[in-house]
Order: structure tokens, then C-alpha cells, then sequence
């Protein structure tokens, strides 16, 4: 008899490490050199953690041998109540932080501790599809709310209030966005705050790539707006200080947390019995927080990020048939293609083409949630020189496959 998984996994979907990444894993076994733009993991393409986080992480390894408080060391905790101070936002108290094994386990544990069978959560399409994923696992209805490609794909304000109903618990926004690059100026950011205070939702702000904006933009935290409104901030190591491996991601409960103790009690209750999380990775937290930010000199004109955002950016705009709005954050373009011009049946039928055809590994627009057929995301951490090689192999697949 076989052995079945449970049922509540027959619609959790994760494409991003899905069957296109187990194919190009085949493909590089048998001895293929794969071009991997699927994952947004610097280390991969050569960045590295600034010097001090490790320092801080090697000095403490002997303390890193215990667990922790289920909510994280206090150095940590306190160093992002400071950051956050500095952002405008007071009042955040320190035992309203929470440090976890990355903003995947906060995401997780955030909507285990909220959901009850049937309760619905806003989400954008297209998501980073680990929040779609985390609803559906802790039994409710993830309902995606549009944003708008021609808009520089911000949320469609009328289309997300249109799909409020009265089992609906919380919105979620990411900003800067992955997969599109989008970065929420301070009208849109606004106007969602509106839509929660309105109808008395939870808004949850995923803003693990808070620092990383280019040509200037400001990125505007949520938090800072939503005084009114219980706010749920996430935030990591994994992005900014390129320390994705080391798995510490941090959330913070802003707005009026009295009327959420019974939720925080539930985060309480499922970070205490996952015990605490990597002690490790921890101790970074503090020295990746205070000072300057190295990340400044990567996403400045020059800067490595700068240079490679805009290299994908114009050579996916200089190929006939294929159109990319501007990526203003993050590490992703999320281009399309025109479906009507080349031979392709779908968005998934281009991706797997492409990386058996020209051994470059993309993922598709619908395992971001976004049902377009024609989309797909490319990560810009490579190299330009790799990123040109990864065009130049684009335009060629798209030339032999003309309509
Ligand atoms: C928007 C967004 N949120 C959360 C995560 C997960 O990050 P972490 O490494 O902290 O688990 C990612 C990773 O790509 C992301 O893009």
C-alpha cells in the first residue's frame, strides 16, 4: 500500500525548488552546465556577509551551544527595536519581536497561529508563493488581490477591496516585491493602510528586502503609517546582509498589540515548542543592524546589483516580443513574453523549453501565482557577463521559436 502525504498539502506548492529545479538538477548530474536564475541566494553568485556579522557569529559559538529564548537573544531582539525606533516607529517592544530560522518559519508560524478552517488572507499575484503556500497549510484561503504590470505592478487598491468578504483576517504586502521589483510609494502604502483600518484587518509587510531599492527610491515601511492598525513587520539576514544560509529572519508586532495577546500567545506557544531558532545565527544580528550598510555600495549607480538589475532590464527589453517593467527593488525582473509571436503553449511549457533547449533555469510566472501564461522571474545576482550569456542564450531560444 502506499504511503500518501497528508491532505493538507494537496494544494501547497513551492515551484521556485519545484519539478523545473529537480529537472535542471538532473540536467547538471549528467553533466550539463546550468545558468541557475531560479533562487534569490547571493552567496550562490559570490556576494558575501559583511566581515562583522561572522566576527560576531565565530566570538559567540561556545554561547550558540545552548538554546535560546523561544524568541531569541535579547542583543538581537533589542537591535531590532533600535532599527526600528530609527525608522519612526516607536513603541515597539522587545518582547513583541520574534527572531526565527529566516521569515519562511515567521511566515509559517504567523499563519498556523492565526487561521482558523475557512479564513481568508489577502495576497498579492503576483506573491512570493511561500505566503500562498503558509496559508493554505494552516487551513485557510489564500485570495489573491491583482497588481498592475502597467502600473509598475502596484496592488490594484480596488480589485483587493473588492475581494474583502467578512471571513477575511489580513492582507499581506511585500515590499520591495519579489518576483516584480516593485517598491510601494507612500499614496499606494497608504491607501492599503486605509483598506485595513476600514474593515479591521491584520496587515502583514514582508520586507526582508528593505534595503535594497535603486535609483534613489525610498522604501517606506509599513509600520511607519499603520499606527492604527495591528501590523505584523518581517525582516532578515538573508537578502540584505547576503546571509541567506545562516537562516535568521525576525518579525515585529506594531500598532495595538493589546488587542493581539491571544495571538502573540499562539506565536508564543509554536516558537516555544520548535524551542528556539538557530542560536547561531543569531548572534549576527546585532552587528548586522548597526552601522553602515554595505549594501548601499552594491545597489548604487556602479554598484554591482545596480549594474546587473540593469543589465537584465535592458537586454530583456532590447528582444523583440518580450516587455520587463523596471525592477525599483529586490533581486528579480519579472518579464513576459508575447504569446502570440513565438511557439510556446504556456509560461511552463517556455520555462522547461528553455532550460532543456539552452540550459538556463527560470521559473514560471505561475509558481508565483499569477496565471498570466506568458510571465516567468529572473534573478539578477549573477554577473553581468553570466547574465549577458543567459540573454544571449534568450534571444537565441526565442528566435528559433517564432511563431
Ligand atoms: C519576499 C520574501 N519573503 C521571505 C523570503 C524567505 O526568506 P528567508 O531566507 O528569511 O526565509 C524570501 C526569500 O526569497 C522572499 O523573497
Amino acid at each position: 500500500m502506499p504511503y500518501l502525504k497528508s491532505q493538507h498539502l494537496c494544494d501547497v506548492n513551492y515551484e521556485i525548488r519545484g519539478k523545473i529545479a529537480q529537472k535542471s538538477a538532473e540536467l547538471l548530474r549528467s553533466g550539463h552546465n546550468i545558468i541557475e536564475l531560479n533562487i534569490g541566494n547571493p552567496a550562490q553568485f559570490g556576494f558575501r556577509v559583511p566581515e562583522a556579522i561572522n566576527q560576531a557569529i565565530t566570538q559567540n559559538i561556545i554561547q550558540a551551544e545552548a538554546y535560546t529564548d523561544s524568541k531569541g537573544i535579547f542583543p538581537a531582539r533589542q537591535a531590532v527595536v533600535n532599527e526600528v525606533q530609527l525608522q519612526g516607529i516607536a513603541d515597539v517592544k522587545i518582547e513583541h519581536v520574534f527572531l526565527g530560522n529566516g521569515v519562511s518559519e515567521l511566515i509559517l508560524l504567523a499563519m498556523e497561529a492565526l487561521l482558523n478552517p475557512g479564513d481568508e488572507v489577502l495576497i498579492p499575484s503576483p506573491d512570493y508563493p511561500l505566503w500562498t503556500a503558509a496559508v493554505r497549510l494552516s487551513g485557510g484561503k489564500a485570495v489573491h488581490y491583482n497588481c498592475i504590470e502597467e502600473k509598475g505592478w502596484i496592488p490594484d487598491l480596488a480589485d483587493m477591496e473588492a475581494k474583502i468578504t467578512s471571513r477575511t483576517k489580513a492582507i499581506v504586502v511585500i515590499n520591495p516585491n519579489n518576483p516584480t521589483g516593485a517598491v510601494y510609494d507612500r499614496e499606494t502604502l497608504t491607501e492599503i493602510v486605509d483598506l485595513a483600518r476600514t474593515h479591521n484587518l491584520i496587515l502583514y509587510s514582508d520586507e526582508i528586502y528593505n534595503k535594497i531599492t535603486y535609483d534613489g527610491i525610498e522604501h517606506i515601511p509599513m509600520a511607519s503609517l499603520s499606527t492604527d492598525v495591528l501590523t505584523v513587520t518581517f525582516g532578515g539576514l538573508s537578502k540584505v546582509y547576503r546571509a541567506a544560509g545562516y537562516r535568521v529572519g525576525w518579525l515585529y508586532f506594531s500598532g495595538p498589540v493589546r488587542e493581539a495577546e491571544d495571538y502573540i500567545d499562539g506565536i508564543t506557544l509554536l516558537a516555544s515548542m520548535r524551542l528556539c531558532s538557530n542560536a547561531l545565527g543569531q548572534w549576527g544580528v546585532q552587528a548586522a543592524l548597526g552601522g553602515i550598510q554595505s549594501i548601499f555600495s552594491l545597489t548604487a549607480p556602479g554598484g554591482r546589483l545596480y549594474n546587473q538589475r540593469n543589465a537584465v532590464y535592458e537586454r530583456l527589453n532590447a528582444i523583440d516580443g518580450v516587455h520587463c517593467a523596471k525592477p525599483l527593488g529586490a533581486l528579480y525582473a519579472f518579464p513576459s513574453f508575447d504569446l502570440r509571436r513565438f511557439r510556446f503553449k504556456n509560461d511552463e511549457d517556455f520555462v522547461y523549453r528553455f532550460l532543456s533547449e539552452q540550459q538556463v533555469l527560470l521559473v514560471q510566472g505561475k509558481g508565483f501565482n499569477y496565471f498570466s501564461e506568458c510571465h516567468f522571474r529572473v534573478v539578477f545576482l549573477p554577473q553581468v557577463d553570466l547574465i549577458n550569456d543567459a540573454m544571449d542564450r534568450l534571444e537565441e531560444f526565442l528566435r528559433e521559436n517564432q511563431a
